[in-house]
């Protein structure tokens, strides 16, 4: 019998509480779930592609039909690369739908094969964005139960690393 695989793809930097609620969601829906990380270093991420790979295989570590793979070029040539047939994209608000719209389409066309699947999560986390993370994290807000731990704890080591020791100055007498 041929494996339903489908693709979550998106840039996940950082990977927020909303991704995992989506992905969750997805696990009971698909034989295999494929979490692909855009390489996408000319935009500047705040981490590193092996950073949010790494990050994101330690959260689903416990999740065996969940793999984490990162991707260039176009999305629906990966597709076709792991023979995934639909494409997870989250719904936040009406504001995300002109955008995804467009997208959903224009890989239709690419590749006929290739479904796009759209996903509520939480209303809780209806708000939320990695942008928007970063952002409040940066300026010194409070993102706990936002993000899992081990990306808080990322966060506070790229964005507030410790204050370095003062010098010891040695006693003038
Ligand atoms: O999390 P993001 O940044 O909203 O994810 C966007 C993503 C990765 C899904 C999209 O940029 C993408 O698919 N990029 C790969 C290049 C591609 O296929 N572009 C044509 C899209 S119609």
């Amino acid at each position: 019998m041929t494996q339903r695989i489908a693709v979550y793809p998106g840039s996940f930097d950082p990977i927020h509480n909303g991704h995992l609620d989506i992905i969750e969601r997805c696990r009971p829906l698909f034989d295999e779930v494929v979490v692909a990380v855009l390489r996408n270093e000319e935009k500047r991420p705040l981490f590193s592609l092996e950073e949010r790979v790494e990050t994101l295989r330690e959260l689903l570590a416990d999740h065996p039909e969940c793999r984490v793979e990162s991707f260039s070029g176009l999305l629906v040539d990966f597709m076709d690369k792991i023979g995934g047939r639909a494409v997870i994209r989250g719904l936040r608000a009406v504001s995300d739908f002109e955008y995804e719209f467009q997208m959903a389409l224009m890989n239709r066309r690419l590749n006929p094969r290739v479904e796009t699947v759209f996903m509520m999560p939480k209303e809780d986390y209806s708000y939320l964005s990695s942008r928007l993370v970063k952002e409040v994290f940066s300026l010194g807000g409070n993102v706990n139960g936002l993000v899992p731990e081990i990306v808080l704890a990322r966060l506070h080591k790229r964005l507030r690393p410790p204050a370095p020791s003062a010098p010891v100055t040695p006693a003038v007498v």
